[in-house]
């Protein structure tokens, strides 16, 4: 397979890396089995083609996404911008803690997976409503004073907690769901970080695998799968979502471009500060992503994506009551 490295940078952490990151949930086996070999391959792939952020998170597989790239890095010595979270933990029951003895034991078992002493980026995966967000800033700014850390990101919160951080602390990054099907971040979350300089890094963009050029089939969910008790993926919704979304896979074959690297470009076209990270198992895939990076929308391609999947089109939420907790709402 040739690997033609993408061109397009977006700013991360003080530094210039690929605009489009890997996410490595998949790693794990959230959307389907994988094996190691085929995620060293994925990211050995992510390497060629220039995509040098990483993003990962101590729950994704329990661990195993961070051990993966651990392997991957001490094989390759490869530079990337590292970027992992904490916040979640499943057990004894699912809660989000950001006490700093939770989030410094979580922070010393990542570096320990990923063979670093310390990590470009490190999120806050889930906000900890317990406890003030100046607090939790706080000791994240310990944690980059011992080097263990280059900057802070926060995951899925509102503009109002996003400007409460970034003044105790400068926050580097937000993350957020944001695809042609999720545009709630545009309700404030895109303004606050644009107006205080953060970097939006979109996650999800191919919402789930909907983007792809065939959708997946409910009946290949193998059990844990996301999808399987997630709305949008749920009858009646899913039928309607893909008789929506079966018009905007026709406009970008006509255009020679995948469903996935056209829903991908679309994060990118949404301005210069926004990093999406695709996530997958697969070289393959990854580099079908990768060819966002070289699709330059007209108006008038704007204007027909936006009459095919106008905003708020997707039936069903992007999360189940269930899936959603831990996530601030704000709107
Ligand atoms: N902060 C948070 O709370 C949070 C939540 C979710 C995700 N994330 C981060 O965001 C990353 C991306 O999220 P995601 O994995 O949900 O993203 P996604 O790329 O929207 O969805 C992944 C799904 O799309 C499929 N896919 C991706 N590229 C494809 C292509 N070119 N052709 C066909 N199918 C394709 C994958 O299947 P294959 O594996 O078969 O390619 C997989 O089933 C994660 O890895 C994680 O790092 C963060």
């Amino acid at each position: 397979m040739t690997l033609t490295p993408i061109t397009m940078k977006r700013p991360l952490c003080g530094r210039q890396v690929g605009a489009i990151g890997l996410g490595c949930m998949s790693f794990g086996g959230i959307y389907g089995s994988t094996t190691r070999d085929e995620s060293l391959a994925c990211l050995s792939a992510a390497h060629d083609l220039g995509m040098d952020h990483l993003d990962v998170a101590e729950i994704y597989g329990m661990g195993l996404s961070e051990e993966i790239i651990g392997e991957w890095l001490r094989r390759t010595n490869a530079p990337v911008t590292l970027a992992t979270k904490a916040g979640i933990y499943p057990h004894p029951s699912r809660d989000f803690r950001n006490d700093e003895a939770s989030v410094r034991a979580s922070l010393e078992g990542s570096l320990k997976r990923l063979g670093r002493d310390h990590v470009e980026l490190f999120y806050i995966h889930r906000r900890d409503q317990r406890i003030p967000v100046e607090d939790v800033m706080g000791t994240l700014g310990k944690f980059i004073d011992e080097g263990k850390i280059g900057a802070i990101g926060l995951s899925e919160v509102a503009p109002s907690t996003i400007r409460r951080a970034h003044a105790a602390h400068p926050v580097a990054a937000v993350q957020s769901e944001y695809s042609l099907w999720t545009r709630q971040p545009e309700l404030g979350v895109l303004q606050t970080c644009r107006e205080l300089g953060i970097t939006f890094v979109a996650f999800s963009p191919v919402g789930r695998g909907i983007f792809a050029d065939s959708f997946p089939k409910r009946e290949d969910f193998p059990e844990g799968d996301f999808r399987t008790a997630n709305p949008r993926f749920m009858e009646p919704n899913y039928a309607a979502n893909r008789a929506i979304i079966a018009g905007f896979q026709d406009f970008c074959r006509a255009r020679g471009w995948s469903t996935a690297a056209a829903a991908i470009a679309w994060t990118l076209d949404q301005g210069d500060d926004i990093l999406p990270i695709p996530g997958t198992r697969t070289a393959k895939n990854l580099a079908d992503c990768a060819q966002a990076d070289r699709i330059r929308f007209t108006d008038e391609d704007r204007t027909e994506i936006a009459r095919l999947l106008p905003v708020g089109f997707a039936h069903g939420d992007r999360y189940s009551d269930v899936q959603i907790v831990g996530v601030e709402r704000y709107c």
